[in-house]
């Protein structure tokens, strides 16, 4: 039987890289794309194909899924993983940058389904697999585009799941909690420059420890634990649909569903304050 084939969108860096790794070590045609196409040469030896993705330029993805199927004339598995966090107080930001947020994390995710649905519906199966976060089931100060973001692309899941199953396309939500990868970094630094000199300064410089934080690997997950539940998302003959993945995240997501919000409130702005030390 031919390999399967599977896109990891977002694979220069991070959960991406090593989901489209582990991937190919399990026996799929593995095709990467993301902006900086230097970083993803040394998934080339592995036999993974490289190509240019920006999930806001509808012709960068149209060009990509019809190189795939140029070539393979079949898609078995979509790993929805590009996404960045954009951080600051929704006062001080534009709204531009909200747009930006979810021009990466939810459209560019609903776009690239859409290009790859019309193959998968046709072959009666296939996989999405979209890489929300434990940010799309709990929320943090002046993190409000990202987990606008990550509850959209949460619910978008739960409603594509019963609308691709007649199909035979499962829908799996992938939702990891911190991981030791760029984005902590990014999303830091994108806080402090909108918001780290005005009436959100303090929490800002709070909020901006938290998520750097998530760099240390003493307290954070590796990307390739998170890539392990991919790949259990892409080959169990009856796949989960939500992986909460890494430390914490279970407990996390089920006292969101225990606990009233004010104490969820509460325990968020205490665990909050002490990882910011
Ligand atoms: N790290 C965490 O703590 C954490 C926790 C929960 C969920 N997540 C989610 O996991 C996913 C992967 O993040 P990560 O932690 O692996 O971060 P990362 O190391 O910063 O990787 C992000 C990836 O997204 C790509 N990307 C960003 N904008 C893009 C665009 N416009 N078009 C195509 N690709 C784009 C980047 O590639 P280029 O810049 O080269 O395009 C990069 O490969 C994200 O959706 C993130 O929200 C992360």
């Amino acid at each position: 039987m031919a390999q399967p084939v599977a896109i990891v969108t977002g694979a220069s860096t991070g959960i991406g890289f090593e989901s489209a790794k582990l991937l190919a070590a399990n026996g799929f045609t593995v095709y990467a794309g993301a902006r900086r196409v230097d970083r993803m040469e040394p998934l080339k030896p592995q036999g993974i194909k490289v190509l240019p993705l920006d999930v806001t330029d509808d012709a960068s993805m149209q060009g990509m899924v019809a190189a795939v199927l140029a070539d393979q004339g079949r898609i078995d598995v979509l790993v929805n993983n590009a996404g960045f966090g954009s951080f600051g107080s929704l006062e001080e930001m534009e709204l531009a940058e909200g747009r930006r947020q979810f021009d990466v994390n939810v459209f560019g995710l609903a776009r690239m389904t859409q290009l790859v649905l019309p193959t998968m519906r046709a072959a009666g199966r296939g996989r999405i697999i979209n890489i929300s976060s434990i940010g799309g089931k709990f929320y943090e100060p002046l993190g409000t585009w990202y987990h606008a973001t990550k509850f959209a692309v949460e619910g978008l899941s739960d409603a594509l799941r019963l609308e691709l199953k007649p199909h035979g396309i499962r829908v799996c939500i992938i939702e990891p909690a911190s991981t030791v990868t760029e984005w902590g970094g990014i999303a830091a630094e994108g806080l402090l420059a909108s918001s780290g000199g005005g009436p959100y300064a303090a929490q800002a410089r709070d909020m901006a420890a938290v998520l750097a934080s998530t760099e240390r690997p003493a307290t954070s997950t590796r990307p390739e634990v998170v890539a392990g539940a991919v790949l259990q998302a892409a080959t169990a003959a009856r796949p989960r649909t939500r992986y909460p993945v890494g430390r914490g995240a279970r407990a996390i997501t089920a006292l969101r569903r225990l606990l009233p919000d004010r104490v969820y409130d509460l325990a968020v702005t205490v665990v909050l304050k002490r990882i910011a030390g």
